[in-house]
């Protein structure tokens, strides 16, 4: 998977560079490392990890395969 294709579709909310906190969350992807950005894209996929908003996510993690969460929080991990 291309981390950074599939990451276009995220920036309108987290910002080109990650440094965006979305409306209603708490935190940037900005800065934080890839093993813990897939252990909670994984977590919003089987509902185990996410806070008010987490809705917003599940549907966006609901289309990630492991393999795109996995290149993913490589290429989040290097913004
Ligand atoms: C939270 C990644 C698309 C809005 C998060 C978090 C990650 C993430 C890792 C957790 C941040 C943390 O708590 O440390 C992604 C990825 C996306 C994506 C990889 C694309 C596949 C979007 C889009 C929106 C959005 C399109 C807006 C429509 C939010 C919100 C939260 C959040 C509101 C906080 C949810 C909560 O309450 O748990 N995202 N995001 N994200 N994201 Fe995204």
């Amino acid at each position: 998977s291309d981390g950074a294709a599939l990451y276009n579709k995220c920036k309108a909310c987290h910002g080109a560079d990650g440094s965006k906190v979305p409306a209603g969350a708490k935190t940037a992807v900005k800065g934080q490392s890839a093993a813990d950005l897939e252990k909670k894209l994984t977590g919003y996929k089987d509902g185990s990890f996410g806070g008010e908003k987490k809705a917003t996510m599940q549907r966006m993690a609901a289309n990630l395969s492991p393999e795109d969460i996995k290149a993913l929080a490589q290429y989040m991990s290097g913004l």
